[in-house]
């Protein structure tokens, strides 16, 4: 058996915060975020819009593409930095029962940005073992209650979304995601962090004082790694399995920065054509960054049935990854 990724979704807000708005908030220009980050505008959630509710939209929106039935689904996986709960329930477990999916496996992973090719090494290994057949992976962040709205090096970046997808099982080798590379090193730890809140430093008057329930980082240092780790994730995921970058259909890179998309995409001669590019409409949306930028693309008619893509992507921890998928659901 094969895992084949079946069909795609996303989900998001209607709220948009421009980077005019952040103007008004923080000090902070549109010159300088469109310059140093590619963003113009992004997503934000309403308070009573959850990261499950956004999972499980995007998630309807996959398995109707699909056209799969609810009983099918074996395993759900929603793989988010920002889950509603901090320890339990899970958001796969929220999203599970707000779909109406019940009596089975569902479970979060945390891997940051790296969350869905994260998920797609998981559903292949699922899938290729004969464990599960149908599997349903959601990507979904709800980031905005995690960002300190003082903080211009971090509040410009990130935005609110959910991207989902089908995995199913198949015998036609043509239909397979080719090969997943997923890898992390802790060593990175504190350089893009929220420190507080969890079992370490828990929530209290002090903590919140001090911020700590804020996602911080050290930008410069997260963008010189990201560059030198995706380029050289890239090369090996193409050399490994004998494809050039002129047979890769679609780039779809993690929508963190458009610099660092550039950095990567120049120094493998990718064309800009050939690159999907979310970033100036949804900023950074962590997990459901890569899912909502094929969804764009697929509703654009730019992703066919057959189409070779080429996903890659970097978070905290840090974490990072790379795919080479063949999309397999139904052409537009
Ligand atoms: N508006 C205006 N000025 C800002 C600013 C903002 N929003 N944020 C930072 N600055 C200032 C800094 O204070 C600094 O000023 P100084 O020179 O007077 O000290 C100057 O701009 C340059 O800061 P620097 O951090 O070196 O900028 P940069 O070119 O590295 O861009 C990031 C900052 C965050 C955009 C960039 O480092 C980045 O994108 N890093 C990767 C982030 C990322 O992708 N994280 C998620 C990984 S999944």
């Amino acid at each position: 058996m094969y895992a084949a990724l079946r069909s795609i979704g996303s989900y998001v807000p209607k709220k948009i915060l421009t980077n005019f708005d952040l103007e008004k908030m923080v000090d902070t220009s549109n010159e300088w975020i469109e310059q140093r980050t590619g963003i113009k505008e992004r997503r934000i959630a309403a308070a009573d819009e959850h990261t499950s509710d956004m999972g499980a939209k995007a998630a309807k929106v996959a398995i109707d593409r699909a056209g799969i039935e609810l009983e099918k689904i074996d395993l759900v996986i929603c793989a988010t930095l920002s889950p509603d709960h901090l320890c339990m329930p899970s958001t796969a477990c929220l999203i599970s029962q707000k779909l109406g999916i019940a009596n089975v496996m569902a479970f979060d992973i945390s891997s940051a940005c790296s969350g869905f090719v994260y998920m797609l090494q998981i559903a292949k290994a699922f899938i290729e073992s004969g464990m599960k057949k149908h599997i349903l992976l959601v990507g979904a962040e709800k980031i905005s209650p995690l960002l300190d709205y003082n903080d211009r090096t971090t509040c410009i970046l990130f935005g609110d979304g959910a991207g989902a997808a089908i995995i199913e099982a198949t015998e036609d080798k043509n239909e397979a995601i080719i090969d997943v590379h997923a890898s992390a090193d802790g060593n990175y730890g504190d350089l893009l962090i929220t420190a507080g809140g969890a079992s370490r430093f828990p929530c209290c008057d002090a903590t919140i004082k001090q911020g700590l329930q804020y996602i911080k980082m050290s930008g410069n240092e997260v963008f010189k790694v990201a560059v030198k780790t995706l380029t050289s994730d890239v090369v090996d995921i193409l050399a490994k399995n004998n494809i050039t970058p002129d047979q890769i259909d679609h780039f779809v890179p993690h929508q963190a920065n458009l610099r660092i998309i550039e950095a990567v995409r120049k120094k493998l001669n990718f064309p800009i054509e050939q690159t999907v590019l979310t970033v100036a409409k949804y900023g950074n949306t962590s997990a459901a960054s890569i899912p909502m930028a094929i969804n764009d693309a697929y509703e654009e008619g730019r992703i066919k049935y057959g189409d070779l893509m080429l996903l890659d992507t970097f978070g905290g921890g840090f974490t990072w990854g790379s795919a080479l998928v063949r999309f397999a659901g139904k052409s537009l």
